[in-house]
């Protein structure tokens, strides 16, 4: 049984992929994923509501043909990513009566990515009700809330939210709904820092769009359904709008020791001044696990050594992926150990050039640290809790 009816005539025809373990080529799946796609049967119409990676369209396909829809005369495209929109071109040909409903962008992405011919598409504007019969979809814009042509679609007689990507997780489970809190908890936390966390303030104007929404269900395409919308709703107010915590990421890499013993002496100082202290390796880093620290952290603490005159290449990639995620981080500070040269007090802050950190000054020394400089870190963590005291941070 692929297809699996939740509401009489709306039905989960999703995919779920146990087994993939990287996203993006970048992002670790521990738990794996699904692809959720959502059949709608109103009393005169039938709807798809997004699709599936295209590894696993053959599910759909079955799911489908399990339901025997032989004739489909929408297909919603919420998001034009492929992991949702990949299988839409082997549905169109399947169901040639088939219009895609999206917004003006994501036609343009749908020509662009997927070769949908333009005579297939059917833009919908912002607020657009269109009715299967007995049943209406809801068409909620949200530009920005993950790529420039993202939308929602609201089921309105059934107060049905389908987000896609929004309120989503990277999680395979064979339950439809989110039941194991402290599990999907995590999961989606993770999914929002990766995913999510760069577009924080579009999200924050939308979650008060939708507090006008009457919610029962919550259905995004990725991971399990939400039946308590509340509990997903509160958690993305807490990402999006809690104010940082008293917390401190610490980020390095250490060559030969040097800027090891940087680090630990940051962290015990840090510690003992009562910061709580997230500390990661960068050689070996779940880089789910610090986006996820990053979410509600004050401060970044970067140390690297000198590599060829620069930040080591996994201290610069770090920074990277930092700067596109955007956190709200309040301070940054740069700390390292160098042999013959480098600048790592300007290179690394360059990389970061979105956030709207305070800058601390910097503690990069010349080869292994002494009591002298240890003696600097200790201060770098004293500037780090007095800032945090000044600052009204949670706990
Ligand atoms: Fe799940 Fe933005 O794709």
């Amino acid at each position: 049984m692929l297809a699996r009816e939740f509401l009489p005539g709306v039905y989960w025809v999703g995919a779920v992929d146990w087994d993939r373990r990287l996203f993006d080529a970048l992002i670790p799946l521990p738990d794996g994923t699904s692809y959720n796609a959502y059949l709608v049967r109103g009393s005169e119409k039938a709807a798809l509501i997004d699709t599936v990676d295209p590894t696993m369209a053959q599910m759909l396909h079955e799911a489908l043909s399990e339901l025997g829809i032989s004739r489909l005369d929408y297909v919603v495209m919420n998001h034009a990513e492929q992991d949702h929109s990949g299988a839409l071109p082997g549905i169109l040909a399947r169901y040639p009566a088939a219009k895609v409903l999206c917004t003006p962008k994501g036609a343009d992405l749908a020509i662009s990515l997927l070769h949908i011919a333009p005579e297939r598409l059917q833009p919908v504007g912002d607020g657009e009700a269109i009715s299967l019969g007995g049943r209406t979809l809801e068409f909620i814009h949200a530009p920005w809330v993950h790529w420039p042509e993202t939308m929602l679609t609201y089921l309105r007689e059934d107060k049905v939210l389908f987000p896609c990507d929004l309120f989503g997780s990277h999680l395979a489970t064979s339950g439809l709904y989110a039941t194991d809190h402290g599990r999907v908890a995590e999961a989606a936390k993770r999914y929002y820092a990766e995913i999510m966390m760069p577009f924080a303030r579009n999200i924050s104007r939308h979650l008060e769009r939708l507090a006008h929404q009457e919610l029962r269900l919550v259905a995004p395409s990725h991971g399990p359904m939400y039946d308590d919308p509340a509990f997903i709703l509160d958690l993305y107010r807490e990402w999006v709008d809690g104010p940082p915590r008293n917390k401190a990421v610490v980020a390095y890499i250490s060559m030969h020791g040097s800027t090891r013993l940087l680090t630990e002496q940051l962290v015990a100082a840090l510690a003992a001044r009562g910061v709580q202290v997230e500390r990661f390796d960068l050689s070996s880093v779940d880089l789910g696990k610090f986006a996820m620290a990053l979410v509600d952290a004050a401060t970044l603490l970067l140390g690297t050594p000198a590599v060829l005159a620069g930040p080591h290449p996994l201290v610069a990639g770090a920074a990277t992926l930092v700067n596109a995620l955007r956190p709200q981080l309040l301070f940054l500070g740069v700390y390292g150990s160098f042999g013959w040269g480098a600048r790592l007090d300007q290179q690394v802050p360059s990389l970061l050039p979105n956030l709207r950190a305070e800058l601390l000054p910097p503690v990069v020394i010349k080869g292994k640290p002494g009591p002298e400089e240890l003696a600097q870190i200790d201060q770098l963590a004293l500037e780090v809790a007095e800032r945090h005291e000044q600052a009204k941070l949670r706990p």
